[in-house]
C-alpha cells in the first residue's frame, strides 16, 4: 500500500508566506507541517510514499525531502502543477499506486493511529470528526454503518461528523473521478468523487475520530498546530550553548543556537544557530534556524528561519522567512507586502 501526500494548491489564505513556497513546508514545532504528516505515515508501517506537487516552488519539495531514505521511506513525485481540486491532484497518482492506497492532505494534521484505518475495507473509506460548526465543513451521513452522503458546507444541520484530510481509496475513485465535471469554484471535488461511489452503490466506510486535528490553512491555525505539536511532543533537549540565562519547562536547543541573559520558557523550540540575547522567550514559541532575537519578548509566536526581531514584544505572530522585525524612533517604518497584516 502506498500513502499520497498532497502537497499543491494555493494557499492563499497564508499569503505573503506563500508567494515563496508552499504552505505544507512552513514549520511548526521545528519541521514543516508535511513532514510531521510523512513521520506519521512511516510510523504507521507505511514505506511507499507519493507527494504530489503543484506549481509552487515544487524544486523546494523535492530538495527537501529528495528520495526519502533521510525520512526511512522511498518517495515518488508526480507533477500537479496549477491546483485544479483534490480529485485532480488524486487522478495524477493513478499509475503509480496499487490497489489500494492512503491520501493525506499534506496541509492536515491528524495525529491519530492510522493502523487500522489503512486495512479498510468495501471501495473507500474517510476519516471523520465531530465538529461544532458542520456548516464550515464537507459533512458524511452515516446510515445503518456506512457513509450515504457527503455534503459540502450543509445550510441544513444534517450531520455533525466533518471529513478531516485522510481518505482511503482503492483503484475504483480513478473510474469516478474521469467521469466528475468541475463544481462551481471550477475544481474536481473529491466529495463528489467519493459520492460517485456511493451512487454507484459502492461501499464507503469510515472512521471517526477522538481529539485534536487540524487544517493549517490560516495564521491562526498554524499557531495553534504549533502549539498543540509543541505541547504534546516537546521534550527538554539542549543541544546549543546556554549562557547566563534561565531556561524552564520543556525546551528544544538545537546544534549551534545561543541562549545569552535570556529567560525561555517552555514549550518551546529554538532552531539550528540560533541566538536569543537579552530576550524573553514564552511558551508556545518555535523559532527556526539561523534567526537573531534581541532585546525582544516573544510568546505564542511561530518566527521561521533567518529572521532578524530587534527590540519589540511579539504575541500571536508570525514571521517569515528571512524578515526583519525592529523598533525604530517615534516614528514606524514599514515595507509590507501584499496581504499583510500588521498591529502596531
Ligand atoms: P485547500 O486548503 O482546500 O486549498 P488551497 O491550498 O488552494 O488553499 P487556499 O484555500 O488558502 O487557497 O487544499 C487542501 C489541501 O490539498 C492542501 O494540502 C493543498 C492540497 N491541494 C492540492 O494538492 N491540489 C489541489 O488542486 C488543491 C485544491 C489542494
Amino acid at each position: 500500500m502506498e500513502a499520497v501526500i498532497l502537497h499543491g494548491g494555493q494557499g492563499t489564505r497564508l499569503r505573503p508566506l506563500t508567494h515563496t513556497g508552499p504552505k505544507q513546508l512552513i514549520k511548526v514545532a521545528g519541521k514543516p507541517v508535511s513532514q510531521w504528516v510523512l513521520e506519521q505515515i512511516r510510523d504507521t508501517g507505511i514505506r511507499d510514499v507519493i507527494i504530489v506537487l503543484g506549481d509552487n516552488a515544487p524544486t523546494r519539495v523535492v530538495e527537501y525531502y529528495g528520495d526519502g531514505s533521510k525520512f526511512g521511506v522511498r518517495i515518488t513525485y508526480v507533477y500537479q502543477g496549477k491546483a485544479r481540486g483534490l480529485a485532480d491532484a488524486v487522478y495524477k497518482v493513478k499509475d503509480v499506486v496499487s490497489d489500494k492506497f492512503l491520501v493525506y492532505l499534506g496541509d492536515n494534521l491528524v495525529p491519530y493511529d492510522l493502523s487500522k484505518f489503512s486495512s479498510f475495507k468495501g471501495s473507500a473509506s474517510i476519516l471523520l470528526a465531530k465538529v461544532n460548526n458542520p456548516n464550515r465543513f464537507g459533512v458524511a451521513v452515516i446510515k445503518d454503518g456506512r457513509v450515504v452522503k457527503l455534503i459540502e458546507k450543509p445550510k441544513e444541520q444534517i450531520s455533525d461528523l466533518a471529513l478531516v484530510g485522510v481518505y482511503g481509496f482503492t483503484r475504483e475513485i480513478f473510474d469516478v473521478i474521469e467521469s466528475l465535471k468541475p463544481s462551481w469554484r471550477g475544481e474536481l471535488e473529491i466529495t463528489d468523487a467519493i459520492q460517485g461511489l456511493i451512487d454507484r452503490g459502492r461501499e464507503v466506510n469510515y472512521e471517526i475520530i477522538q481529539g485534536w486535528w487540524k487544517d493549517t490553512g490560516t495564521p491562526k491555525d498554524i499557531l495553534e498546530a504549533n502549539a498543540f505539536l509543541l505541547d504534546r511532543y516537546a521534550e527538554s533537549r539542549i543541544e546549543g550553548v546556554v549562557e547566563n540565562s534561565t531556561v524552564d519547562g520543556r525546551v528544544i536547543i538545537e546544534k549551534g543556537a545561543v541562549i545569552k541573559n535570556s529567560v525561555v520558557r517552555g514549550p518551546t523550540y529554538i532552531g539550528r544557530d540560533t541566538k536569543i540575547i537579552n530576550s524573553y522567550i514564552g511558551p508556545f514559541t518555535s523559532i527556526g534556524d539561523q534567526s537573531e532575537i534581541t532585546d525582544s519578548e516573544i510568546e505564542y509566536s511561530v518566527i521561521l528561519d533567518g529572521v532578524k526581531i530587534r527590540g519589540v514584544t511579539l504575541m500571536d505572530s508570525l514571521i517569515g522567512n528571512n524578515s526583519t522585525v525592529e523598533k525604530g524612533g517615534r516614528w514606524q517604518k514599514l515595507i509590507i507586502g501584499e496581504n499583510s497584516s500588521v498591529i502596531l
